[in-house]
């Protein structure tokens, strides 16, 4: 599959990228700047050289028009990234990682927006397009480290449920991770708001923690 990543340039979409494209897929790493996805890309090749990974460089435009788009900017860009690009997300699965959260003091904290998360957000701005929510937990160190064997389940969601179960099978073929499905896009406001808690986890045991979902089959 052809996957595209908006703001695919920082750690979390070079992550993803990498980690789909050792499973096989095709992808393009976008940026608000062609030439910096350019720099970014020569350096993940240079990394991963032997791997032969099928990473090609783009703005976000041309990420967009790959067969399923993750979104991987900042919460602030978010919604404005997406309406951009509404044109070509048109009908696609449009996959959002984005937690939004704030410094205060020393510490993470979630943000709530008004729509009650991220997700709705680009939803709302992208109506033709199949949101689902994907990847949130997953810490940019060790997913994109293709050394190591990353264990974790991703939360997936959405209300279009086709759209949800494809997306569990893209995770599903990565070697340690198992997508599970978490309901529908108001499950967003929990996932994208439990980071925060994560990210507190990470500084106290100093550790990338990931989730594991226990007692499903
Ligand atoms: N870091 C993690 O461990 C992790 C894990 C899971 C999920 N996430 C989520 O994934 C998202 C990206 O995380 P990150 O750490 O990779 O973030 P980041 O480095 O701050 O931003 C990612 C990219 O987004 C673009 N960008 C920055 N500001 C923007 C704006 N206002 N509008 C549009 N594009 C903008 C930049 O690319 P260009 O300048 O090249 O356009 C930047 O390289 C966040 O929402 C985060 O909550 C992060």
């Amino acid at each position: 599959m052809k996957i595209g990543v908006l703001g695919g340039t920082g750690p979390a979409g070079t992550a993803v990228a990498v980690r789909l494209a050792s499973v096989g897929n095709e992808v393009v790493i976008g940026s608000r700047s062609a030439s910096r996805a350019s720099g970014v890309v020569d350096e993940l090749l240079g990394r991963w050289a032997g791997r032969d990974l099928a990473i090609v460089a783009g703005d976000n435009r041309e990420a967009a028009r790959a067969d399923l788009v993750v979104l991987a900017t900042p919460w602030e860009g978010a919604v404005s990234t997406a309406r951009e690009l509404s044109d070509e997300l048109d009908g696609k699965i449009l996959v959002s990682m984005v937690n939004a959260m704030a410094r205060w003091g020393d510490r993470f904290v979630p943000l709530l927006p008004p729509t009650g998360s991220v997700a709705m957000a680009v939803a709302g701005a992208v109506p033709r397009s199949r949101v689902v929510g994907a990847f949130h937990h997953l810490p940019a160190g060790p997913l994109g480290d293709l050394d190591r064997l990353l264990e974790a389940d991703v939360m997936v969601f959405s209300d279009d449920r086709e759209a949800g179960d494809l997306v569990i099978g893209l995770v599903d073929k990565v070697p340690g991770l198992r997508g599970v499905a978490v309901g529908g896009l108001w499950s967003a406001m929990a996932v994208e708001a439990l980071t925060a808690a994560l990210v507190e986890v990470n500084r106290r045991y100093k550790a990338h923690a990931a989730l594991r979902v226990t007692g499903i089959a």
